[in-house]
Order: C-alpha cells, then structure tokens, then sequence
C-alpha cells in the first residue's frame, strides 16, 4: 500500500477508540471510526491541521474474503480525525462485517446489519434499549451483555457522556482502584476540547466497544451530552444565551464526530438538526425524537413541582413545533403495524403521592399539552399500535399510556417502556424506599426496578414484548445478567401484561 507523501505516518495504533455503525437503511449504513493514538490528550497524538486517508471494507463474511463494498474516506483534524463513511448500495436485511485500515495498521472488526426492504413484512423486529453511561458510577457490564444479545440494532435513549467533572479518586471506578484516571477529566465540561477527550474516556471501554461492534446504533442524547436539564438555549444556571450556545455548538460538535451519523449532519454552530425515520419493512415505523433542541425551558424553575398554569401553558412545547408537525405528519402517512417513539424522558404521567402531586417539570409531565398534541395526533391518524421508549431516570418502568391518567379504566392508547441506565446510579437497589408507594399512586405503572441494566424490546405482528435485563452490580466488572420481568402488549389491544420469563 502506497502512503500519501503529506500522510503524517503513525508509529501507534489509531484505532483506540473502536469501531461502529449505525442508522442503517434497507440499502446502507454509516461505519464510523475515529483515529486516536494517544486518545486521553487534546489532539489525540495526531496533528493539527492535517488529514489521514483511511480505507474501509464492508463484506459479506467475517474473513472478508467476500468483499461488498470498500473504499477510502480523508479523516481531517477539524473534524478530529473521526471517519462517517455513508455505504450505499446494499442488499436488504442482511448482515455485514466492515473495519478500516490506515498505514500499517487494521481496525477491530465490527458488524452491521441492513433493514428489511419497504415492502417487506419481517416476522420480527428486535432491539436494544440502552441509555445513561456515567463513566464514574460503573462499569459497562450491561453493554457486554447487550454486545451479546440477538438484535436487529442497538437504540441509545440519551446520557453518553456526562459533563461532571470526573474525580480520580471518587467515583465506582475510581474505588476499584483499577486505574487513576489522568487530571484532564477533573473538570467540568465548555470546550470542544473537552467535550473531545470526554468521548474518548467513555469510548476506551471495551464493553462499550464490544456493543458498538455486535449492532448497528441509532443514538439520540438527552440533556448531559450538554448540560444537566439544559432547555434549548436555556441553561440549567441561566448562563448568558450567547455563553451557553457556544458551549452547546462544541458539545454538538463533539457528539457528531462520535456517533456514527452521516456527514451530512456534521453541526456548524450551535444546531444540529437529527430527529428522523427509520422503517422496519411494513412491521415498525421508529421516530427517532430530540426533545431537548427545541423545548420550552421547564415550568415552575424545573425539578419536582405541583402542576398549574405555567406548565398547562397550551403555548408550551417539548418538541418544538416543526417536530411535532413532522411527527404527526409521519403517524399521518403510517401503515407500519407498530409505531414507536424513540425518545429519552418518561412520557407517562408519574405522581409521587395521591391526590394533588407534584410530578417531573423535566419530562412529558412538565409539558401536558406536547403530551395530548402527540396523542391526539396518534388518534387521529388511526395509529393502533403506539409505542414510546425512553431512558433518563436510571430505573426500568413498565407502564400503559391511559387516555387519562387519573381514570384507571379510561382507554389504554399505548405502552411505554422505560430502560434503567448503563451505569449512572452506581448499584441501584431491586427495590428503591418508593417502590411500593409509586406503583400505588400510579396504576398504569405495571413494573418498577432500580438496577442497572438495558431492555430487550420485540416487536411481532402479534404483540411487543419487554424482557428487562438487569446486573446485581456495576460498581466491580464482571457481573452476570439475569432477566428480571418480562412483559407483553398484544397489537390492537394495548395494555401490559407480565407473563414468565
Ligand atoms: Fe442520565
């Protein structure tokens, strides 16, 4: 192989930070890489300014003897050398092995997976709900084990990275003592910089890696790949707009050069546009949502609070009012059996107490009119099967969408499904000090569990099934996983049932 004379040459491994793939379509898929000698320094060991060619091949077999497609793709320092090869040209529902090379040196080998062709009707649709890795609250163990679960793709609900400062002596892996993280990560996250090596402490975990390699991933964030609770250009301690959008631009920044999303979408300034559509043949449309871009800031200054007229303001929006158009025009055009809303905050209503309650300003509670617009527009439109998954609280929830939520016998509309976190909230507990009294306030609420875990969500033309896996830890490596309920909606009567493992 012949090495460009402008090539900086590589004396160390680039390829660190693993391989990926994701928001695969019937006919092709994005393979990403990022090239990372020395990933915990600003730069990454690579200099500014330059370009690195990097080649990439896709194949039918894991050897690559049966080569589908290959290529090469100019890696620049702007975008921090990271890689987003849009492959086209695929055959439908098929599964594919890629890795990428540079000078001497071959990447891990991942593997992918095209969907079913539009006009197909797939048996099965399977997935993996993932969300919250805080680096410093536990180890990755749930991704080894989603890593090896049979999936159609990975979904992330949001929370990759955090931007708390990191403690090398606090923190679940820093108790381990099984390494000192370097001081860079001591500190809260405002520059690209920062925002840059924050990636690449999370994206050096193998379990991490190993669940990036074995699926396809469709990623959407929540609010800490930016800022705790942040709304829009609203900061959660009210920084300066002018401030706070430069910090969002670089954490944009940062999340696409990561992520395995097409360079079509690479931000520039403080907006990054990525709410879409993906079909699994004629059985599932998935919407993928960003309720955080585009929302009104919380009512009643945010957290906990009773209900009243700031946050039933009709005017306010969790979406952004283009979203909510494209969502409901989406539901309009429809055939799919299943529709389910790829999102990160619960969106069923959750008390803490009965009667008058105070409930989160920060999900689809603080925005009751988001709420009846989307399901209202479901309505409408004839949706039969309506699924929503989300992430953000770090607990399993397994609860029915009730056209209202104080009439346990008003119509079930849907199910949600809500996946406990990676890692953020360290061990968690089987069952927290509110367990018994919030699934007394809330009757839709079917399931209810505090341990770490991911979610395994399979639809079929008949019913969508939950298995809710969980970890008895997360604070060592190496814990087993067991499934710790599972539950079944029936298409055209949806309502959760528990029914055994
Ligand atoms: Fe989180």
């Amino acid at each position: 192989m012949t090495r460009d004379a402008r090539q900086p040459s590589l004396n160390e491994d680039p390829f660190t930070l693993g391989v990926a793939s994701g928001d695969a379509l019937p006919d092709g898929v994005v393979l990403w890489t990022r090239l990372a000698p020395r990933p915990f320094e600003p730069g990454s060991g690579l200099p500014p300014g330059g370009c690195l060619t990097v080649q990439w091949e896709l194949a039918h077999d894991e050897r690559f003897r049966d080569v589908a497609r290959r290529g090469e793709f100019l890696a620049h320092a702007d975008d921090d050398y990271s890689v987003h090869v849009d492959v086209t040209g695929l055959a439908p529902a098929r599964t594919y092995w890629y890795r990428f090379r540079t000078g001497p040196w071959i990447s891990p080998t991942g593997r992918t997976r095209t969907t079913p062709a539009p006009t197909a009707s797939p048996a099965r649709a399977r997935v993996g709900l993932a969300s919250c890795q805080q680096y410093d609250e536990g180890y990755y163990t749930a991704l080894a084990h989603l890593a090896e679960e049979d999936l159609d793709a990975v979904l992330f609900l949001g929370d990759y990275i955090y931007e708390n400062e990191i403690n090398a002596q606090a923190g679940a892996r820093g108790y381990t003592g099984d390494r000192q993280l370097p001081e860079v990560f001591d500190h809260w996250l405002t520059t690209l910089d920062q925002y840059r090596l924050r990636y690449a402490l999370g994206k050096s975990d193998p379990d991490l890696q190993a669940a990036h390699a074995a699926h396809p991933w469709y990623v959407t964030w929540d609010d800490h790949e930016v800022e705790n609770n942040y709304a829009a250009a609203v900061s959660q301690n009210n920084l300066p707009t002018d401030e706070f959008l430069l910090r969002r631009a670089a954490a944009y920044r940062a999340y696409w050069e990561n992520m395995p999303l097409r360079a079509g979408r690479r931000p520039s300034g403080p907006d990054l546009p990525f709410y879409r559509r993906f079909q699994h043949g004629g059985l599932a449309q998935f919407d993928i949502l960003d309720t955080r871009q585009y929302r009104s800031d919380q009512a009643y200054g945010d957290g906990w609070k009773y209900p009243g007229p700031e946050s039933e303001d009709p005017a306010r929006t969790i979406t952004g009012a283009e979203q909510e158009s494209w969502l409901l025009d989406g539901f309009r055009r429809s055939d799919a059996t299943w529709n389910v809303l790829v999102q990160q905050v619960a969106f069923c209503r959750r008390k803490a107490n009965t009667g008058r309650s105070r409930v989160s300003m920060d999900a689809w509670d603080g925005y009751p009119a988001s709420r009846q617009r989307v399901l209202h527009g479901a309505r409408d439109a004839g949706i039969a099967n309506l699924v929503v998954l989300s992430g953000d609280v770090h607990v399993h929830y397994a609860m029915d969408i009730k056209e209202d939520f104080d009439d346990p016998a008003s119509r079930t509309l849907g199910v949600e499904i809500v996946g406990t976190s990676v890692s953020s909230g360290f061990d968690g507990v089987e069952k927290p000090d509110d367990w018994e009294n919030a699934l007394a306030v809330n009757p839709h609420m079917k399931y209810y569990e505090e341990r770490r875990g991911y979610v395994v969500v399979t639809l079929t033309p008949e019913q969508v099934r939950a298995d809710f896996r969980t970890i008895p830890y997360a604070t060592r490596p190496g814990a087993p996983v067991a499934t710790d309920a599972v539950f079944v909606s029936a298409a055209g009567a949806p309502g959760f049932t528990r029914v055994p493992g």
